[in-house]
């Protein structure tokens, strides 16, 4: 099978690797924003283009004769790239342009959500202008303000953190209107977050460990929402403050959704479906979905991932998902993304990154890493390797590595605990150099204490 990668991020870099050590592949290909170094030693040819230039990555496509496309970022999904890959013959891991809506258009999703009676919904309207906004401040102490198309996950803003009072939200409503179609307010929640990616062939949905992101800018949850600087995952379905019934009722909401799509657009979702949840005091409430998988949330499910992804991603396409075990190794895994300082305000551009010593990376050791897996498989242990990096927003010039205005790289630890994983990814984040920072918080023992109390507390 050729496949092409489509996007140049953490997530596409651990997308390509993992197809990278399928026996099914033929050649691999990509299409980038910015040379992502390890895409690129994996790939035969890559295309350096715009995402979101769907003809360039169609004839492209076409060209190299790939046979399937595997779509990371939501942008591409909102310009119909599935519909225009699919129209040429091309398979596609992806939603398509209407059912992608689901991400593309917040305002969609939550009338989704409650013309179908899906739970977990939170209190909320949607705006065009400024009518009848006043009254939905007055009714909801304390609200959430969110731009209805895509904004990198950098547009929703928080009365209390990111907004002061009501002034300030109707501020920032105006100006989320010069550039939106309409603007969803929410009541604000209290509670834990935590995500879940489903594979989905558009009937069934086969869910991955829950993942905790961590959108804050700033240790301890603080400063400006970011696309996420880094997550962790335990050594089963559930985080350290969930219960099982909590992922249970996750994965029915994600069930619900992906059947109210089907019948409003009647097309099959094909692909991931992501969903964003919080664990509130009243059970399990929808924060945002996603049509693809997260970043960073990929980089914790996808390295521990037993079953072959193109074997996964033929299932998809043939729809008998259901036939498929898919499997995950039992380990917990900490991710945390190394970024430009000032970001994401006003990130630091074009400085070098240098990273020290040497990281477990299974395409530096290429073909005989594959094929140690593949032997390992057979005898049915398979060594996990204990630490990865994946890079992101980087541009590889002259042998060297400059950040640019986005996320440059990430470290994943990989262990039996969180504690000890977390312990990996740190040690490695002490290799990187540059004028760069992390959230070093992430996975410590202190901040999951913290998330289980508030849970605790929460819960009575
Ligand atoms: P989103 O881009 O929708 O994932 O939102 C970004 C962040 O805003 C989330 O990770 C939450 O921390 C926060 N957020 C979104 N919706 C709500 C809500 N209804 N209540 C409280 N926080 C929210
Ligand atoms: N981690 C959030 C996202 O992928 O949008």
């Amino acid at each position: 099978m050729n496949v092409m990668v489509i996007g140049s991020g953490g997530r596409e870099d651990v997308i390509s690797e993992a197809i990278h050590r399928s026996d099914k592949l033929g050649s691999l290909y990509a299409v980038m924003k910015n040379r992502n170094p390890g895409i690129a030693s994996r790939c035969e040819d890559f295309l350096l283009a715009k995402e979101t230039d769907v003809e360039r990555v169609v004839d492209y496509a076409l060209l190299k004769k790939i046979d399937l496309a595997v779509i990371g970022p939501e942008a591409p999904l909102e310009k119909g790239i599935v519909d225009s890959l699919e129209e040429n013959g091309i398979d596609a891991i992806g939603p398509k342009k209407i059912p992608a809506k689901i991400e593309t258009d917040k305002s969609w999703a939550r009338q989704l959500m409650r013309d179908h009676n899906i739970e977990g919904c939170p209190e909320f309207g949607i705006f065009r202008d400024l009518e009848g906004v006043k009254e939905f401040l007055d009714d909801h102490r304390e609200v959430v303000v969110k731009p209805s198309g895509l904004t990198g996950g950098k547009g929703v803003k928080v009365v209390g953190e990111h907004l002061k009072d009501k002034r300030d939200v109707i501020t920032y409503i105006k100006e989320v209107l010069k550039k939106h179609e309409s603007v969803v307010l929410e009541e604000k929640l209290d509670g834990e977050e935590f995500t879940i990616q489903a594979f989905t062939d558009g009937k069934d949905l086969i869910p991955s460990p829950a993942v905790q992101d961590h959108k804050r800018a700033y240790g301890g949850d603080k400063g400006p929402n970011t696309g996420g600087m880094g997550s962790y995952s335990d050594n089963g379905d559930i985080l350290p403050f969930m219960e099982r019934r909590d992922y249970d009722d996750a994965v029915k909401i994600l069930e619900r959704t992906l059947a109210a799509i089907r019948e409003e657009t009647g097309e099959k979702y094909k692909g991931v479906l992501y969903g964003q949840f919080m664990l509130c005091r009243e059970g399990i409430k929808l924060i945002e979905y996603n049509a693809r998988f997260g970043d960073p949330e990929a980089m914790n499910t996808i390295p521990i991932l037993k079953t072959d992804l193109l074997d996964i991603f033929e299932s998809i396409l043939d729809e008998r998902l259901n036939s498929l075990d898919i499997e995950h190794e039992r380990k917990a895994t900490v991710c945390k993304y190394v970024v430009p300082k000032g970001y994401p305000e006003d990130p630091k551009i074009d400085t070098v990154i240098k990273i020290s010593g040497r990281m477990e990376r299974e395409t530096d050791k290429g073909e005989m890493v594959a094929n140690l897996r593949f032997a390992n498989l057979k005898m049915g242990h398979f060594q996990m390797p204990r630490s990865k990096i994946f890079y992101s927003s980087v541009d590889e010039r002259d042998g060297k590595i400059y950040t640019t205005s986005s996320r440059s790289l990430s470290v994943v630890g990989i262990a039996d605990t969180i504690e000890e994983a977390e312990k990996i990814a740190e040690g490695e984040l002490s290799k990187i150099e540059g004028e760069v920072f992390s959230r070093h918080d992430i996975g410590k023992e202190s901040l999951i204490r913290k998330r289980i109390e508030h849970i605790k507390r929460l819960r009575g």
